[in-house]
């Protein structure tokens, strides 16, 4: 379990992580999800003890990252591939680690065969692709067999078998009863992956809520219709109870009923239709809108934040 609590980091005038509060819990894997800019790296680094938060805390199993003993054995961190001695094997790179965490030489063999570089193990890390450093830098994090892992942004730049191969993974450690914490700043990509999430724009608390609620309250699932007799059938699906739009072009927009209803409604009044489709916002779409309301929002106020939740975050935050 990780448990952050006001946590805050300044860089100068620039507040990077703002009065952040949330837990990451076991046998799930949890997103984190934001912007480029938002203060993901930033408050992972504060996780591991890389950086110092200028207020607040964070727990890791209910103690200070630094304060544990052998570490690596609580907590896996993949925050920067390229962060490897490019003239060491990939085999030499993690004895390393190993040897400097008390961690026993055959388990440099099983992460090596758990991530797929076991062919190219005494091989330089300096010519590795990518992908094959991703999977060597969470082969560093697998390595303690730690109860936790983080992972900052995984999938940036791989191709689609490594980014299935990653998701694969994360969600296999989450079943195995671990914490698993991922950053994106794709709502696609956390999409497939994360059973929880914890989104946060301008180093702010945006939502921390399961998928499955963030994804019924955003993605709006409506039915387009197309008819030459709209007035009629208007009249007939808000007298049933429909709230119907229209949406330009002749285009009726109903929510509160399927299809099949509302096929069924049209046909007992012998009304034609020339188009009837269920639809789905994409949540994608209303990722991007959170976030932006959150920059734009921060760009012109100067409202104190207890407003500001009220505004547009209380919705958000106080779930979960
Ligand atoms: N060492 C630093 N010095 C100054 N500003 C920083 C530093 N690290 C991050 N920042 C700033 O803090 C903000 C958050 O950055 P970061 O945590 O990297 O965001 P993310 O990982 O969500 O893309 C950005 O505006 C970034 O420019
Ligand atoms: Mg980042």
């Amino acid at each position: 379990m990780i448990e952050v609590e006001g946590l805050t980091k300044r860089y100068g005038d620039k507040v990077a992580v703002n009065n952040l509060s949330f837990t990451v819990r076991p046998g799930i894997v949890t997103g984190f999800l934001g912007p480029n800019g938002a203060g993901k790296s930033t408050t992972m680094r504060m996780m591991l003890g890389l950086d110092r938060p200028t207020a607040g805390d964070v727990r890791i199993d209910g103690t200070h990252y630094d304060r544990l003993k052998d570490p690596l054995t609580y907590i896996g961190a993949l925050l920067d591939a390229k962060a490897v001695h490019g003239g060491r094997s990939a085999y030499n790179h993690l004895l390393c680690l190993a040897q400097s965490n008390g961690i026993p030489r055959a388990r440099v063999d099983e992460v090596l065969d758990t991530v797929g570089l076991t062919a190219v193990a005494r091989k330089k890390a300096k010519g590795f692709s990518l992908g094959m450093g991703q999977r060597l830098g969470i082969a560093g994090a697998l390595l303690g067999d730690p109860r936790i892992l983080m992972f900052d942004e995984p999938v940036n730049g791989l191709d689609p078998e490594g980014i299935h191969w990653i998701r694969t993974l994360m969600k296999s450690l989450a079943a195995q009863g671990r914490t698993v914490f991922v950053s994106s700043h794709l709502m696609s990509e956390m999409a497939l992956t994360a059973e929880h999430l914890v989104v946060i724009g301008q180093g702010r608390l945006l939502a921390d809520t399961s998928m499955a609620d963030f994804i019924a309250r955003n993605s709006r699932s409506f039915v387009r219709i197309r008819t030459p007799q709209r007035e009629r059938l208007l009249d007939l699906l808000r007298g049933a109870g429909l709230t119907v739009v229209e949406s330009g072009s002749g285009v009726l927009e109903a929510d509160g009923g399927t299809s099949e209803q509302i096929g069924e409604l049209a046909a007992r009044h012998q009304i034609v239709l020339h188009e009837l489709s269920p639809q789905q916002a994409s949540l994608e779409e209303a990722f991007m809108r959170l976030t932006a309301e959150s920059v734009e929002y921060h760009a012109h106020s100067d409202r104190p934040p207890q407003q500001e939740r009220q505004a547009w975050g209380e919705d958000w935050a106080g779930r979960g």
